[in-house]
């Protein structure tokens, strides 16, 4: 068995005995460790939140005094302490009923959006990336100041320009590839700190 599919199956495996739906939520929770995104008692956006593995690892950080709210185009069933909205982040009219979910505004929005893939690596990138930018007008309505945030980017032409995009809204911009992410996918993530901080 190859070294990659080694790992994959490794966090399979573990999502299954630990009870996340997907091996994704590895990523969130190993990114965390690093940079604490998510804190107790945060107010946590999850932007292509389905099939809910980065919500459960996010109502497992923010505790029963957080609240965690996700938004997406296809139908999940619901994660505990969570609440799921089906609706599309090109929509900016979801943000009334994230901010009144939340009962005020969000500590750390999470982003881990993927288009439908056709296989053409540059329109897949581009797509992503078009995504991406709908997914910070909605954090731009619904982040606290000091508040941080999480961006996967399929790693193409338009990465760095987008980068340089948080980078002014964001007091730091760090890019990582967490171990849990497969290392020929591309995709990478720009963790963000400190919204609205120079
Ligand atoms: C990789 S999955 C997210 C996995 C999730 N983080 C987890 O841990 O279970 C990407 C999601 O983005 C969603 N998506 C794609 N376009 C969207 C849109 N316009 N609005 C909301 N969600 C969208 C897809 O439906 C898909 O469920």
């Amino acid at each position: 068995m190859k070294l990659l599919d080694a790992r994959r199956d490794h966090y399979r495996k573990l999502a299954k005995e630990q009870g996340y739906r997907s091996r994704a939520s590895y990523k969130l929770l190993e990114l965390n460790n690093s940079y604490r995104i998510i804190g107790p008692g945060f107010k946590v956006v999850d932007l292509g939140c389905a099939p809910g593995g980065w919500m459960q690892a996010a109502a497992k950080l923010a505790g029963n005094k957080g609240r965690v709210v996700g938004i997406d185009t296809a139908y999940m069933d619901e994660v505990d302490n969570a609440k799921f909205i089906k609706g599309s982040v090109e929509d900016e009219s979801v943000v009334d009923e994230i901010l009144e979910y939340l009962d005020g505004k969000a500590n750390a929005v999470i982003c881990d959006i993927s288009p439908q893939i056709t296989g053409h690596w540059s329109m897949d990138h581009a797509r992503q990336i078009s995504l991406n930018y709908s997914c910070t007008k909605i954090m731009d309505r619904v982040l606290a100041v000091k508040g941080n945030a999480l961006f996967k980017v399929f790693d193409g032409e338009y990465s760095m320009e987008f980068r340089d995009y948080l980078k002014k809204k964001f007091a730091k911009v760090q890019l990582r590839k967490p171990n849990a992410s497969r290392k020929p996918s591309s995709e990478l993530y720009f963790v963000c700190l400190g919204y609205g901080l120079e």
